[in-house]
């Protein structure tokens, strides 16, 4: 098949190892001297990695300053955090943390030298001005293995209410200047978040893989951090948390699903994601966790309805059974596998249903309302969508 036409957004200079962490400090003071750090509230300093890296920067003739990050960045947080920070001539944004803490670091970078509220540049909200891609550095470094934003041109920040919304505030000149993956950071991630953590990166790159927008690039990126990932989940997730070499199979599957999706796009999940995460305080990766399943189980139904020699029919079926290790003896037994595949992790991780947050059955009617099919296989109908949420409620 000829390569069609397709271009990319850049790439942060990546740095991917165990143990590259004690080299973080020498990494931002190569930005300046005042360095702004965002981190979560516990784990960092637990290990003791936090005192270190502050001992180092302030060796180094460094000054530091704190962001701390306890959920999704709201636009309070982001626009408190710059009028903290603004004349404080930072340097670089240095964020070690989870998803959320990545997020607001990107944020924070990306509006430090913007004179209006975080607001104005948020996807689809009114008043909406695009953004001129003014920042200051900023250095990821992820701590869990799951939304691969340490190489994506975007930050969700959610404002969770009745009319709250879960957005991007999006430019090219936001992916990170330099992104730091360690595996041995990840050693200590708890069970349920890591399961959490990892099913977001594996949708994201199923997602990325089956979006109309994939291309041959993606096609390689996606597939190689599916490879990683199905080697390594279940382990990471059981008898296996503390092998940093299994954890580094995940932070690469999760490095993948972010190349992936900034260049290809999103399906149906992270939309529904999108449309939930303004309404309910439920967690990103728990809610692709519950809904992956499902999903694939409609798209899948919906594109044999469509066109049962769909090209993303043979796509599904290379997942299948890349995922699960073995060969199957044609292109609906590969789907098929798939999909049992998604259920069987499901089950033996007991990914939550919906309802545990408070989720009720008159809700899904206004999710569906705000949910869009993004850049999914197939067109869903509000039907379609209806049955993959209603199954998991
Ligand atoms: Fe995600």
């Amino acid at each position: 098949m000829s390569v069609s036409d397709f271009s990319l957004l850049p790439l942060p200079v990546i740095h991917f190892g165990a143990g590259l962490f004690a080299g973080i400090a020498d990494l931002a003071a190569g930005f300046g001297r005042n360095i702004l750090l965002v981190t979560g509230s516990s784990a960092l300093q637990k290990s003791g990695r936090l005192s270190s890296l502050i001992d180092t920067l302030e060796k180094g003739g460094g000054r530091h300053f704190q962001v701390v990050v306890k959920s999704e960045p709201s636009p309070e947080l982001v626009n408190e955090a710059v009028a903290c920070y603004r004349d404080k001539s930072i340097d670089v944004v240095l964020a070690v943390g989870g998803g959320s803490v990545l997020d607001a670091g990107k944020a924070v970078s990306a509006m430090l030298l913007q004179d209006h509220p975080v607001e104005r540049f948020i996807e689809g909200q009114p008043g909406f001005m695009p953004h001129d891609g003014r920042k200051v550095p900023f250095i990821a470094v992820p701590t869990t293995s799951g939304t691969g934003s340490e190489v994506t041109n975007n930050a969700v920040i959610s404002s969770v209410g009745v009319s709250g919304y879960k957005r991007s505030l999006r430019h090219a000149a936001f992916v990170p200047d330099i992104a730091l993956l360690d595996p041995e950071l990840m050693l200590t991630v708890p069970p349920e978040l890591t399961a959490a953590a990892g099913m977001d990166a594996c949708t994201q790159l199923l997602e990325a893989y089956l979006s109309p927008f994939s291309n041959s690039y993606t096609d390689a990126i996606a597939l190689s951090g599916l490879e990683h990932f199905t080697r390594s989940f279940m382990p990471v997730c059981t008898d296996r948390a503390g092998d940093s070499s299994a954890r580094g199979d995940i932070a690469y599957a999760a490095l993948m699903s972010g190349i992936a999706l900034a260049n290809a796009g999103l399906g149906i999940v992270h939309g529904f994601a999108s449309s939930i995460g303004g309404l309910f305080e439920i967690p990103h990766g728990t809610l692709c966790a519950t809904l992956l399943a499902e999903a694939t189980r409609e798209n899948i139904g919906q594109l044999r309805i469509a066109d049962p020699g769909h090209p993303a029919l043979v796509k599904y079926a290379r997942a299948g059974e890349l995922l699960a290790g073995r060969t199957f003896s044609d292109v609906k037994a590969g789907c098929d596998g798939l999909v049992g595949l998604l259920e069987e992790w499901q089950e033996l991780l007991r990914f939550p249903r919906l309802g545990t947050y408070g989720i009720t059955g008159p809700d899904i009617g206004q999710i569906v309302n705000l949910t869009r099919s993004k850049s999914n296989p197939v067109q869903l109908d509000d039907s379609s969508m209806y049955r993959i949420f209603a199954s998991r409620l």
